[in-house]
């Protein structure tokens, strides 16, 4: 689903890699958010849900634009087909790895002695929170409940004491339990979960603003972080900065309780960048990195998902810099950087 703004350029290279690639598959296009809107009054129609549910994999550009933003309450919006998508599909994991490379340490804003040797995975929840809780709009009121079910932490803290085991054994919980009750749950059903399954693994918990400062002056100590919905949402823009880019970062959105065989959902963490859409200005890297991601938890080519991500990594030790990491490269000759390496 290429979406709206840069999603059907990058969706482009994506699909230029899979060929590459030699992958056999069978790809279906489908209308998706602000471009749904426009065709069908719907950023999702059902008929698109369906056609999720049958793929074993779906790969996502992005949504969303001026063209569509409105505060009226009743119109309607982009990004509800992505959540409504998510939450269709069971996604209740959303994994954002952030592992800098060495050759884009100095893109980065922050200093290089900072980033050095960091690797580490957010683990959001994808489908609870205030995202999904009850809202209301009057003339003079407004309000987003923020609520989360026992059951929904304990999965979401599973997911993310499975992944430490297989990275570095640690795992930062991240909360507002000084302010929130749903926090304060989170907090205790997290530690529960530890205690029960995973007392192998290293378990700290930090406050959400104090884990947005940590993240810029220690990222490296991280590991796993695992946080509800929006804290994630914040956390992982903030993050992508110390790989240079919000272009660099991509994500895998798994679950599975979306029926039997239920696909993930693979998509960059930026959004459609309404601002340089149409410029050829668009890093198409965070969506070659989760088509990687796609290969890889999606359809099980982890040989092929390897041969992606090292391509990217050497077209970007060889010199290969879009505008947002410093460079003048365009999105099509970063899409012929990187099939060069493949
Ligand atoms: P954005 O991520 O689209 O853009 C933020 C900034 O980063 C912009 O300056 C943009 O030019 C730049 N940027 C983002 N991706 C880039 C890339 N691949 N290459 C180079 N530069 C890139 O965030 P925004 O401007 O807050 O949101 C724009 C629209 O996207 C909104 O409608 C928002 O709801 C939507 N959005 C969608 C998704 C998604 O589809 N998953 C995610 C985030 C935002
Ligand atoms: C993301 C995006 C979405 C989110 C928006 C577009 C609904 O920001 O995937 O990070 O907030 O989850
Ligand atoms: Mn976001």
């Amino acid at each position: 689903m290429p979406g709206d703004g840069i999603g059907p350029e990058i969706m482009a290279t994506a699909l230029q890699a899979l060929d590459a690639l030699g992958v056999d598959h069978t790809t279906e296009e489908h209308l998706f958010g602000g471009a749904a809107i426009d065709a069908y009054g719907a950023a999702l129609t059902e008929e698109t849900t369906e056609a999720c549910r049958r793929a074993d994999a779906v790969l996502l550009a992005a949504v969303g634009g001026p063209r569509w933003d409105t505060t009226d309450p009743d119109a309607p919006r982009p990004e509800q087909g992505l959540l409504g998508l998510r939450k269709a599909l069971g996604l209740f994991a959303n994994l954002r790895p952030v592992r800098p490379l060495p050759a884009l340490y100095d893109a980065s804003p922050l200093r290089r002695e900072r980033i050095e040797g960091t690797d580490l995975l957010v683990v959001r929840e994808l489908t609870g929170g205030i995202y999904f809780g009850e809202k209301t709009r009057t003339a003079t009121d407004a309000s987003d409940l923020c609520h989360y079910t026992v059951a929904e932490v304990r999965r979401i803290a599973r997911v993310a004491f499975e992944a430490a085991r297989t990275r570095s054994n640690r795992v930062a919980s991240v909360d507002k339990a000084n302010v929130m009750e749903t926090s304060r749950q989170w907090r205790q059903v997290v530690h529960e979960v530890h205690a029960e399954e995973f007392t192998d693994v290293q378990l700290e918990d930090i406050l959400v603003d104090n884990a947005a400062m940590q993240l810029v002056s220690r990222p490296a100590d991280f590991d796993v972080i695992v946080t509800e919905n929006l804290f994630g949402d914040i956390l992982s823009d903030e993050a992508a900065m110390l790989t240079g880019s919000i272009g660099m970062l991509p994500s895998a959105s798994l679950g599975g309780a979306g029926g039997p065989g239920s696909p993930g959902l693979f998509e960059p963490v930026h959004g459609s960048a309404p601002d340089i859409a149409a410029t050829g200005a668009a890093n198409p890297l965070a969506m070659l990195l989760s088509t990687a991601l796609m290969l890889h938890h999606g359809l099980g080519l982890q040989a092929q998902a390897a041969a992606l991500e090292s391509a990217v990594d050497r077209a970007l030790d060889a010199g290969l810099r879009t505008r947002d990491l410093g460079g003048t490269a365009t999105t099509n000759e970063a899409t012929r950087a990187v099939l060069d390496h493949l």
